[in-house]
């Protein structure tokens, strides 16, 4: 029999079952679950959950416990809270059955995002070091569990495009193995709907961001922390990572096909020079490309043992000259899905200013540096200035790229220097 008890009416010796309410508001990965300690206890109370689903016949309390809410003092059950039960408990032995969740996801500013990004990417990185942990011991992956994680990165990203990918970016040197798919995850959700895929697609490459790296469970740590030059045999054992993982994943039946194909692809190049298939323009997917970019763009944005992190700026300009890896026409739209441009990109300011990327600014790299020069309602240049254009930032923002044909700067080389080169500060 199923209880439903709101959190402070959880005893020791009560088995979870569940909890109500959205899966970032409770405290522990794992959903069902004998309830043994003081700290187990403490959480759950602590709790933002609307209600505990207690299974009173796994439960080793005593026989009247939970008899308040089957005799019907339904203030005392979480049932008064929303949200409500179908098939409302009738008689003694009834089963509560949650409604299917409505799950309205609200805007939220930035600085409120960042603090609850920040509990869901504490969430997520335990889940991953879960999934890796049980992927090395030969276990199938489970695709129920990493669904919810998708899911709770992408409200993250509907509430504020920003702060989660932004948070997930400055991760310690020792956490890049599992943050490292949190970040892949959100920065493809991000990617997909900058896209317009269907949501559907998006989660599926929401999975497959999580689970691109899965492979990676049968390299040594010595090897995979490397920070020197790889020998052969490490490197063909790292190289060897999508092929091992996309043998894990067909193993499982409720991985979405999307997220196989990104773990087996996502070190193939446009001009047939990655690996394992050595696969080409024309033979690889829109999905193998995002997750090409997405893969690479977190990785040097990171702060690695062998290497510092690059600015955004500085990676997508790097990123962008290296002829032959990704799709070009691809990877502008990534940049634009960020709103962080390559140095030297011209770009449209709310305020009606043209301006040239200069490249990140601020403590953390969030903010993008822009030397403005031109104004769109005169047609005219006007003496450039400098700005710092931050998340946060209200008065100005950076609508997009623009093209420096249409705004006829024909030796658009030239103008950058010489605009950079001239401006005041
Ligand atoms: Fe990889
Ligand atoms: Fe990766």
């Amino acid at each position: 029999m199923l209880l439903h008890l709101k959190p402070e009416q959880v005893e020791i010796g009560m088995f979870v079952d569940g909890f109500d309410g959205r899966w970032i508001d409770h405290p522990f990965w794992r959903s069902r679950f004998m309830v043994e300690t003081t700290e187990q206890l403490a959480r759950i109370r602590g709790s933002d959950v609307t209600a505990v689903i207690v299974d009173r016949s796994r439960s080793r309390m005593g026989q009247d416990a939970g008899d308040s809410v089957l005799a019907g003092d339904r203030r005392k059950t979480a049932d008064g809270m929303a949200p409500p039960y179908r098939g409302v408990e009738r008689r003694r032995g009834k089963i509560f059955a949650p409604l299917p969740r409505e799950r309205p996801v609200r805007p939220a500013t930035y600085a409120q995002e960042r603090r609850r990004a920040a509990r869901v990417i504490d969430k997520s990185r335990r889940a991953v070091i879960d999934l890796f942990g049980s992927a090395r011991m030969g276990r199938a992956v489970d695709g129920s569990k990493i669904a919810p994680l998708a899911e709770a990165i992408g409200d993250s990203i509907t509430r504020h495009s920003r702060a989660l990918i932004n948070l997930v970016r400055l991760k310690q040197k020792d956490e890049y193995t599992y943050l490292h798919s949190v970040a892949v995850c959100a920065l493809m959700i991000n990617f997909a709907r900058h896209l317009k895929l269907d949501e559907t697609e998006v989660q599926a490459l929401g999975v497959a961001g999580l689970l691109h790296d899965v492979g990676k469970v049968a390299i040594a740590d010595d090897v995979l922390l490397k920070p020197g030059k790889l020998t052969l045999r490490e490197r063909s054992s790292v190289e060897g990572h999508p092929l091992a993982g996309h043998a894990l994943l067909a193993q499982s039946s409720d991985i979405p096909a999307a997220a196989l194909e990104v773990c087996l692809r996502h070190h193939e190049k446009m001009d047939g020079s990655g690996y394992p298939g050595g696969l080409g323009d024309g033979e690889l997917s829109l999905y193998a490309r995002m997750g090409a970019i997405c893969d690479v763009y977190d990785a040097v944005t990171s702060d690695r043992p062998y290497k510092a992190a690059w600015s955004p700026c500085d990676a997508l300009t790097a990123m962008q000259s290296w002829t032959g890896h990704f799709d070009e026409q691809l990877l502008d739209r990534f940049a634009d899905s960020l709103g962080i441009f390559p140095v030297g990109t011209l770009v449209t300011l709310s305020s009606g200013m043209l301006g040239i990327v200069k490249g990140s600014a601020g403590e953390s790299g969030e903010a993008i540096a822009v030397r403005v020069f031109f104004s769109c309602d005169l047609l005219a240049e006007c003496p450039p200035f400098d700005c710092e254009i931050a998340p946060t930032t209200r008065d100005v923002r950076i609508m997009g790229r623009a093209s420096h044909k249409f705004w006829r700067f024909d030796d658009w080389p030239a103008t950058v220097a010489r605009v950079l080169a001239a401006g005041r500060t």
